[in-house]
C-alpha cells in the first residue's frame, strides 16, 4: 500500500502543475470554547523536519485558532483540488516547528502581514477594532524593531496526521472512490468507504 502522505503530496503535484490556485491552501476546522465548530482558510506549508517532508501552518499565538489547537487534541484540515477532482479530509495533531525555522520564513513575508504580526500584540488577531480607519492609522504608528524580525507570536505548527481520507471525483461510473487511512501504532491501516 502507498504511504497515504506521499499520495497526498503525489496529487497536491498534480493539482498545482495544473495551475490549481487552491493547491496552496486549506481549511483548518477547530472547535471553540462554546463549542461551535470553526473553520478558516490558511496556506498549507510543505517544510522540512528531520530530513522529512512535513506539513505546516503559519500562525499566530494571539490567534484564537492558536488557544482552539492547544484546548483540543485534534483538529481537522481539509483541502479540494478542483483541478484534479481529489479531496482530502484529514484528523490531525499539531506540534512547535523550530522557532528558527518560523524566524527564516518569516523573513520573505510581504512587510504589511509582517507589521500585523505585530500589531496582533496591542490588538489580537480576529478581535473588534473601531474602523478600518483605525487599524491603519494603528499600523501606520506601530513601532516595530529594526531590522524587522519575527515577533515570539509568530509560530509555525507541524501537522502530525493520525486520519487521512482520500475521495477521488474522476471514477468514469460516477461511483466516487473513498478511502480512509488510520495510523495505528506506527502503520497506516486502509478501509473503502461508501461514499
Ligand atoms: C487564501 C487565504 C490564505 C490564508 N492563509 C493564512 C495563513 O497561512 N495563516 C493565518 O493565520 N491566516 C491565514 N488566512 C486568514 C485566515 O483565514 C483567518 O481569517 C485568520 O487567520 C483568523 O482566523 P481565526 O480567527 O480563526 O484565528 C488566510 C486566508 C485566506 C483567504
Amino acid at each position: 500500500m502507498q504511504d497515504p502522505l506521499a499520495q497526498f503530496q503525489a496529487d497536491r503535484q498534480l493539482a498545482r502543475d495544473a495551475g490549481d490556485p487552491m493547491a496552496h491552501v486549506c481549511v483548518l476546522a477547530t472547535v471553540d470554547g462554546r463549542g461551535y465548530p470553526q473553520a478558516r482558510t490558511l496556506v498549507l506549508r510543505n517544510v522540512v523536519h528531520n530530513n522529512s517532508p512535513r506539513l505546516a501552518l503559519f500562525i499566530n499565538a494571539n490567534s484564537p485558532k492558536w488557544a482552539e489547537l492547544a484546548n483540543s487534541d485534534s483538529a481537522c484540515v481539509q483541502v479540494y483540488w478542483p483541478s484534479v477532482e481529489l479531496h482530502y479530509r484529514m484528523q490531525v495533531q499539531t506540534e512547535a516547528l523550530d522557532p528558527k525555522l518560523v524566524a527564516e520564513s518569516w523573513q520573505f513575508r510581504p512587510v504589511a502581514p509582517k507589521k500585523m504580526d505585530w500589531l496582533y500584540q496591542q490588538h489580537a488577531q480576529s478581535t473588534a477594532i473601531a474602523d478600518r480607519k483605525q487599524l491603519l492609522k494603528q499600523l501606520d504608528q506601530l513601532v516595530v524593531p529594526e531590522p524587522l524580525v519575527a515577533p515570539d507570536e509568530a509560530k509555525g505548527l507541524l501537522i502530525r496526521v493520525t486520519e487521512i481520507e482520500r475521495l477521488d471525483l474522476t471514477q468514469s461510473n460516477g461511483v466516487h472512490d473513498r478511502v480512509l487511512h488510520t495510523l495505528n501504532q506506527g502503520k497506516w491501516e486502509q478501509q473503502t468507504l461508501v461514499p
